[in-house]
């Protein structure tokens, strides 16, 4: 998957809006899965799961820092995100079914936090972002 110099535009444009604000977004991020598809807080079963939990904070932390580093490597994905697509395939065995839940989470927070900047440029570009790191992070699973 390649990326157009717009798109690649608009995927930084929106990471540094919510880079400065980790806590908020992430901690949104985690909530709004676990309370739209409870299902998914199966994986979850040894961390402290309640809003504002210190495990919480954490966890989304490191989402949103491999978002951020694949924000950085949209020319090279596959090496960028290479440790945590094993870590995803190999040891946790996510079912692939929950990257789209996910993604559908990100996407929708950050149009509710980013009312003026997630426009219709940066829907599409981040829509692509998303399920191009979510594919990343399922291909190894065969
Ligand atoms: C851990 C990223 C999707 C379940 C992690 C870590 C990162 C990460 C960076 C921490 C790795 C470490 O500690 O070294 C991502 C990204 C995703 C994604 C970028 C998609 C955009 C998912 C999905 C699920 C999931 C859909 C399941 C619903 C987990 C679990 C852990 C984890 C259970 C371990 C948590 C812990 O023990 O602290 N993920 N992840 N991830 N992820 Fe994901």
């Amino acid at each position: 998957m390649t990326f157009s110099a717009a798109e690649k535009a608009a995927i930084i444009s929106i990471w540094d809006n919510i880079s400065g604000n980790v806590k908020i977004i992430m901690l949104t991020f985690d909530s709004r899965l676990f309370l739209s598809f409870p299902q998914t807080k199966t994986y979850f079963n040894h961390l402290d799961l309640r809003h504002g939990s210190t495990d919480l904070r954490r966890h989304g932390g490191k989402v949103l820092g491999a978002l951020g580093e694949a924000a950085k490597h949209l020319d090279n994905l596959e090496d960028a995100l290479a440790k945590i697509s094993d870590l995803h395939a190999y040891n946790l065995r996510v079912d692939p079914g929950n990257f789209e839940l996910l993604s559908h989470c990100i996407l929708v927070v950050l149009a509710s936090h980013l009312p003026n900047d997630f426009d219709t440029t940066a829907h599409a570009a981040w829509d692509k972002f998303i399920h191009t790191v979510s594919g990343v992070l399922t291909s190894k699973y065969r």
